[in-house]
């Protein structure tokens, strides 16, 4: 496997590239199981390059940038396991230089939900998502649906600005008991991971009343609330319309994507569901492209 550090030496990816389409598996490092569920998927159909990059510009100015999990080692360990063909680790000063002042503003899938309580990072993920886009040159790239809205966000983008690139997004791989895997899962003692179980039961509650007719936007954002209510903080309880993230009070024969956030100890949490009513209510549905 190839380690690459600089744009400069990401010209070793010509040659794969000229022989297949080539995948870019974009991740923050400290992979778990849901990374390389995104990993194995590209792996079945050609050549990947997975990026890790800690990108500052995402994190807020109380968030934990410093304290982010990182471990190089076994990262690489675990892709060269897999069979990945290159992997993209640049330093800081090579992805942003002394100059940080260009970047991309998301459009209008970036207002709400994650950007509420996190002003400024989905300019981060996109600024730094184009300059991988732009520097690894891929065919495709991959994205886990439990980051919904960055998928989104990150689609609307590569739309508006004609981007030769196809999006396809994974399903979330969680821990036996529903956990959503997230590397800031790390940070929760034994007990708050339990606690933390209150998002995906929310969630699974609210699959549940659908399956059993209930409809009314107001009625399921009470029933997530109930069943979150052992979270430290709720960030946020929102239920939209697929792609364009529109709020709804009913659900009707649409996609949606229901999705919380919330403050377990030390950790912020996400986790969401997208449903399918066109293709039968409660099928998990795509929300990018399949391969
Ligand atoms: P990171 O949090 O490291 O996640 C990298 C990719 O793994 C994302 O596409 C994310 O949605 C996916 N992922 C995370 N947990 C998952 C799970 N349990 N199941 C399936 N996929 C999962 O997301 C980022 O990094 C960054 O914002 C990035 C896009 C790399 C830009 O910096």
């Amino acid at each position: 496997m190839d380690v690459f550090r600089t744009a400069a030496e990401l010209a070793g990816l010509d040659e794969w590239r000229a022989k297949a389409p080539l995948t870019l598996v974009p991740t923050m490092g400290a992979l778990h199981a849901g990374h390389l569920s995104l990993v194995r998927s590209g792996i079945e159909h050609g050549p990947v390059v997975v990026s890790i990059f800690v990108n500052p510009t995402q994190f807020g100015p109380h968030e934990d940038l410093s304290s982010y999990p990182r471990d190089e080692a076994k990262d690489f360990a675990a892709l060269a396991e897999l069979g990945v063909k290159a992997v993209y680790a640049p330093q800081v000063a090579e992805m942003y230089g002394a100059d940080v002042s260009a970047s991309v503003e998301p459009g209008s899938r970036g207002i709400g939900l994650c950007s509420g309580d996190r002003p400024g990072h989905f300019s981060g993920v996109l600024t730094i998502v184009a300059k991988l886009f732009a520097q690894v040159k891929p065919d495709v790239a991959i994205f886990g649906r439990k980051d919904a809205q960055q998928c989104l966000v990150i689609d609307q983008m590569v739309a508006e600005m004609k981007l030769v690139v196809r999006l396809i997004d994974m399903p979330t791989v969680r821990d036996d008991d529903g956990l959503a895997l997230s590397s800031r899962n790390l940070y929760l003692s034994a007990t708050q991971r339990r606690q933390a179980l209150c998002l995906s039961r929310a969630l699974t509650a609210a699959r549940q009343a659908i399956a059993g007719g209930e409809r009314g936007v107001a009625q399921l954002r009470e029933l997530i609330s109930r069943e979150m209510a052992s979270a430290d903080k709720v960030e946020y309880i929102e239920i939209r319309r697929v792609p364009n993230l529109e709020p709804l009070t009913a659900i009707s024969r649409e996609k949606v994507l229901l999705a919380v956030a919330a403050r377990i100890g030390p950790a912020r949490l996400i986790d969401n569901l997208v449903l399918d009513f066109a293709a039968g209510v409660g099928c998990d549905s795509h929300l990018l492209g399949s391969w």
